[in-house]
C-alpha cells in the first residue's frame, strides 16, 4: 500500500509541479491507437494532434464508438498508444518509469467514468478515501479529507451511507470527489453525465463546472451532450479517428442563443 516505503520515492514530491500555472499543460503528437479484434483492425484514433492550455475546460464530442474514452485512458496514461505521444508539461509520458507513471495516475490525473465504478458496500467516505490510502495516508486522515470533498460536492449528510445505497446523480458526486481528493491538476471525466436524468445531467455538470473554477483544475469531458459541451470554452469532434472543431457547434446546431456558437472554439494545437 504505502509505495513510498516500498520505492523510496517521495510521495508528496507531486508530479503536478512538472507543469507551470499557465501555459500548455497537455499536448498530443500523431496519436494512433489500433484495436485488434481477430483479424479485423479498429483504429479509433488516427492521428490526434491537440494540446490544452492550464485552466481550459474542453468538451469532446463524438458518437458512441468513436473513440473518446480511448482518448481520455491515452490522456489519463490508462492505457498505451499504438504511435504518437502525450505530453504532460514537458513530460513525455512513454518516457516516465512506472512508479513516475502511477505518480501521474494518482497525483496529477483525476478520472470519471461514466459509471462511476464505486465500492457499493463501501460508505461514501470510504469510497472517496480510496486514492489518500492508495498513497499511504492514514485512515483517519484520509477519512477526514473525504468528508471535507463530501461536503464541497454537496454530500456532508451522506458520509457514512453506503455507496450502492446512493442515487446516481449522488453515486456520480462521490465519484467527482474520489477523483479530486488528491488534487490533481487534470479532470478527465467520460460521459459524466451520460447515464443521469435530465435534471441530474445538469447538476453534475454546474458542480464540476464549479469545481474547475474553484480548484483550478483543467478538464477534458468527454460527452454527446451537445448542449452540456457548448458551455465549455472548447468543442472538439472526434469522427474518423480525427479530431477538429466541432462543425456542429460552429453551425450552433444546438441553438443555444448565450454565446455565439463558434465561441472559445479554436483549431487543434492553435493556442491562445
Ligand atoms: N479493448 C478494446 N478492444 C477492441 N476494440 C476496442 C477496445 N476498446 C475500444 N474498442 C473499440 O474502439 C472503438 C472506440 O471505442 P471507445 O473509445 O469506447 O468509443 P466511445 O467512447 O467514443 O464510445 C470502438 O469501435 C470500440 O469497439
Ligand atoms: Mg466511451
Amino acid at each position: 500500500m504505502n509505495r513510498q516505503a516500498a520505492t523510496g520515492v517521495a510521495l508528496d514530491d507531486s508530479p503536478n509541479r512538472a507543469v507551470a500555472n499557465s501555459g500548455q499543460i497537455l499536448r498530443t503528437e500523431n496519436l494512433r491507437k489500433i484495436f485488434y479484434s481477430g483479424t479485423l483492425e479498429i483504429a479509433p484514433l488516427d492521428g490526434i494532434d491537440f494540446s490544452v492550455d492550464r485552466g481550459e475546460m474542453i468538451a469532446i464530442v463524438g458518437p458512441s464508438g468513436a473513440g473518446k474514452s480511448t482518448l481520455l485512458h491515452l490522456l489519463a496514461a490508462l492505457d498505451t498508444p499504438t504511435n504518437g505521444e502525450v505530453y504532460f508539461g514537458a513530460k513525455l509520458l512513454c518516457s516516465l518509469e512506472e512508479v513516475e507513471l502511477a505518480e501521474y495516475r494518482n497525483r496529477a490525473v483525476g478520472f470519471v467514468w461514466q459509471r462511476h465504478h464505486l465500492l457499493p458496500d463501501f460508505t461514501a467516505a470510504e469510497n472517496v478515501a480510496m486514492p489518500l490510502l492508495v498513497r499511504g495516508q492514514a485512515l483517519s486522515q484520509a477519512l477526514r479529507a473525504a468528508g471535507d470533498w463530501l461536503g464541497e460536492v454537496g454530500l456532508a449528510d451522506r458520509a457514512r451511507q453506503r455507496a450502492g445505497e446512493l442515487s446516481g446523480g449522488e453515486q456520480q458526486r462521490v465519484a467527482i470527489a474520489r477523483a479530486l481528493v488528491n488534487q490533481p491538476v487534470l479532470l478527465l471525466a467520460d460521459e459524466p453525465t451520460g447515464d443521469l436524468d435530465e435534471r441530474s445531467a445538469e447538476a453534475i455538470f454546474e458542480l464540476i463546472e464549479r469545481l474547475h473554477r474553484t480548484h483550478h483544475l483543467t478538464s477534458i469531458l468527454a460527452t454527446h451532450n451537445l448542449s452540456l459541451a457548448q458551455r465549455t470554452d472548447r468543442v472538439l469532434a472526434l469522427e474518423h479517428g480525427k479530431l477538429a472543431p466541432s462543425a456542429e457547434v460552429l453551425a450552433g446546431v444546438a441553438g443555444h442563443a448565450t454565446r455565439p456558437a463558434s465561441a472559445g472554439v479554436r483549431t487543434p494545437g492553435e493556442r491562445g
